[in-house]
């Protein structure tokens, strides 16, 4: 267990980041929260220092992606408290996505406790009201011990660990990014699409290595029956305005339902007055009456997309030199302002971690 004088002094002195300068990467926090599973059972859990797993060389998730995880933020707010963003959500997500696997769901008791115990015991790494950055925070879980068929673990470890970030795609804030149609498909209809099972994302490595070397940010996947009807992007959903002034995104039971996404929709609907619908969206039958299309998640908080690469050429929503559009702003202020705690909670989305 970690010493509360340990933790008290650092909630005094604060690391001396360049918060600012922050993008999404690694960066080593004081402690991890980690609970193990056998015979049935959730052991109690503890915080830790070590940042190394060490797990037995057969373990199903290294064989045979048994493991699934979870993305979410804490932020400062003005007045100094620490605020999760519908965290329950991610606890149900991975609650859902577990089972898929065939691993232990965690009790929603155990994923809270976590959570909260990881945010509180690095208060020094979460980046100051104002910084532009962020408390990153990823739940995993893992098959762990021996096995070799392809059987489902007898043991996993539950872990949490956090780590200070700036903004996902390398254009801060809310500059425009490009997708790039990929021919290659994230995932079938009946698959693991809709779950946080991190095979999903090693099969998505090389369609995102070819979308950036086609110069765009990142890859946008059709549905794989057809390639015709938007899915999503490798780590984000898509939401667009069109012309005819409706809010649409895409419905498919292949891509993973985004709690950001759910999100922009209630606030496109109850504060823009949008008539929105989750339907499927035909790309190149539609493309013309795009007029705002955003990539929308944890990490990618609402990024306005400018252009797609599909069909052998760029197709552009946005002139160069555009930015973002009026629609895209106003759900990135108000979205960004409710999570921040700078806009009132009007929808109870808000969870404060008390430090
Ligand atoms: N789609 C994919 C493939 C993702 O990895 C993510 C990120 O978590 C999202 C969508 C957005 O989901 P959320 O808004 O819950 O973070
Ligand atoms: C997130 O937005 O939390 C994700 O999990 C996406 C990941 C690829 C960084």
């Amino acid at each position: 267990m970690i010493a509360q004088d340990l933790i008290l002094d650092a909630k005094v002195n604060k690391k001396a980041l360049n918060w600012a300068e922050l993008g999404f990467q690694y960066i080593k926090t004081d402690y991890r929260f980690a609970a193990t599973h056998e015979n049935g059972e959730w052991g109690k859990g503890q915080l830790l220092a070590d940042e190394v797993i060490s797990i037995h060389e057969g373990a199903p998730s290294l064989h045979y992606a048994q493991q699934c995880f979870e993305g979410m933020k804490a932020q400062t707010a003005e007045d100094g408290r620490i605020l999760l963003f519908r965290p329950e959500l991610n606890c149900e997500r991975m609650r859902r996505t577990a089972p898929r696997l065939l691993m232990p769901e965690i009790p929603e008791e155990l994923f809270m406790q976590a959570i909260e115990e990881t945010v509180r015991a690095n208060y020094a790494w979460i980046p100051p009201f104002g910084s532009g950055a962020s408390l990153y925070i990823r739940p995993m879980l893992i098959g762990v011990g021996e096995n070799l068929g392809l059987n489902p673990a007898q043991q996993y470890e539950f872990r949490v660990f956090v780590s200070p970030v700036g903004p996902y795609y390398k254009e801060a804030g809310l500059a425009v990014i490009s997708l790039a149609v990929s021919e290659i498909d994230r995932a079938a209809p009946n698959g693991t699409g809709s779950f946080k099972a991190g095979a999903n994302y090693a099969g998505g490595l090389l369609a995102t290595r070819k979308a950036k070397e086609l110069g765009a940010n990142e890859a946008l996947y059709l549905d794989a029956a057809e390639h015709r009807y938007i899915d999503e992007a490798g780590s984000a959903n898509i939401v667009i305005a069109t012309k005819s002034g409706k809010f649409i995104t895409p419905s498919s039971n292949a891509i993973l339902p985004s709690i950001t996404r759910r999100s922009i929709m209630d606030l496109a609907s109850k504060h823009l007055d949008m008539v929105t619908e989750e339907r499927p969206i035909d790309l190149r039958a539609e493309f013309d009456d795009f007029d705002e299309m955003g990539a929308c998640g944890t990490a990618a908080v609402l990024s306005p997309v400018g252009k797609i690469w599909f069909d052998d050429e760029w197709h552009k929503i946005f002139q160069d030199g555009q930015t973002v559009g009026p629609i895209m702003q106003e759900l990135y202020d108000l979205l960004v302002g409710i999570q921040k705690g700078e806009l009132a909670d009007e929808f109870g989305w808000l969870h404060e971690v008390d430090i």
